[in-house]
């Protein structure tokens, strides 16, 4: 780990895809105080074969944590503004969804007042999202094949993140997918700095404690 890596805040971001969506404001206000980022996860039934919600969903989520949301849907230009108007703080898109226009999406976020992130799944290489690190705010290395919450962690994707630090990048680098108190120290001691977590961090009966494992302080 580099000095400046040193200095890069870890942060956590529970996936609510975990929680109870039945009382999602609810669930999301009892964990606020050992988090740093909420992660709303979307999907559309054709970009990966699971459907979760929507910006009308997304509106309705209150929290005093920036909502960071990761689209795993098609054509991803279309429902950005949907997205920034329901109050995502971040929009992250895939590089797989936007192809030759990513640079163009990515600054339509940008011009709709929202952070931007892109994120790679694990057949895509490091290579694909190098014309756009000086653009983005966050680069996720997704860690399983996006779609469900609950799969195991790929090691395989870890060297991706020492990668993308190599070449420079300073902005977060997330890992999405199998993140725990095992998985999460292998991650940062690459280079992550932002810790996407689903079912270890809702499964827990114990919240802060298991923050702080993921977190690498326990
Ligand atoms: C998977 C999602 C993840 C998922 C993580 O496609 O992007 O955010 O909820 O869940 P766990 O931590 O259970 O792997
Ligand atoms: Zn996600």
């Amino acid at each position: 780990m580099s000095d400046s890596e040193k200095n890069l805040k870890i942060k956590l971001a529970p996936s609510i895809l975990s929680a109870d969506f039945g009382c999602l404001n609810e669930e999301i206000k009892s964990v606020e105080e050992f988090v740093d980022v909420i992660h709303v996860d979307v999907m559309d039934g054709h970009f990966v074969s699971n459907i979760t919600l929507g910006a009308p969903v997304v509106k309705f989520i209150k929290s005093k944590l920036p909502l960071d949301v990761h689209l795993m849907i098609e054509n991803p230009e279309k429902f950005v503004k949907d997205f920034a108007e329901a109050g995502a703080a971040r929009i992250v898109v895939h590089s797989e969804a936007c192809g030759e226009n990513l640079r163009a999406v990515l600054m339509t976020i940008r011009s709709l007042g929202c952070e931007c992130g892109v994120s790679i799944k694990p057949a895509t290489s490091v290579e694909a999202v190098k014309d756009v690190l000086d653009l983005v705010d966050e680069v996720l290395v997704m860690t399983v094949e996006p779609g469900f919450g609950g799969q195991s962690f790929m090691e395989d994707m870890v060297p991706k993140i020492r990668e993308l630090r190599d070449l420079g990048y300073e902005g977060d680098i997330a890992v999405d997918g199998g993140i725990n108190d095992k998985t999460a120290p292998i991650c940062i001691d690459a280079g992550a700095n932002l810790l996407i977590s689903g079912s270890y961090f809702f499964k827990a009966s114990d919240k802060k404690e298991a923050a702080e494992k993921i977190r690498g302080i326990l």
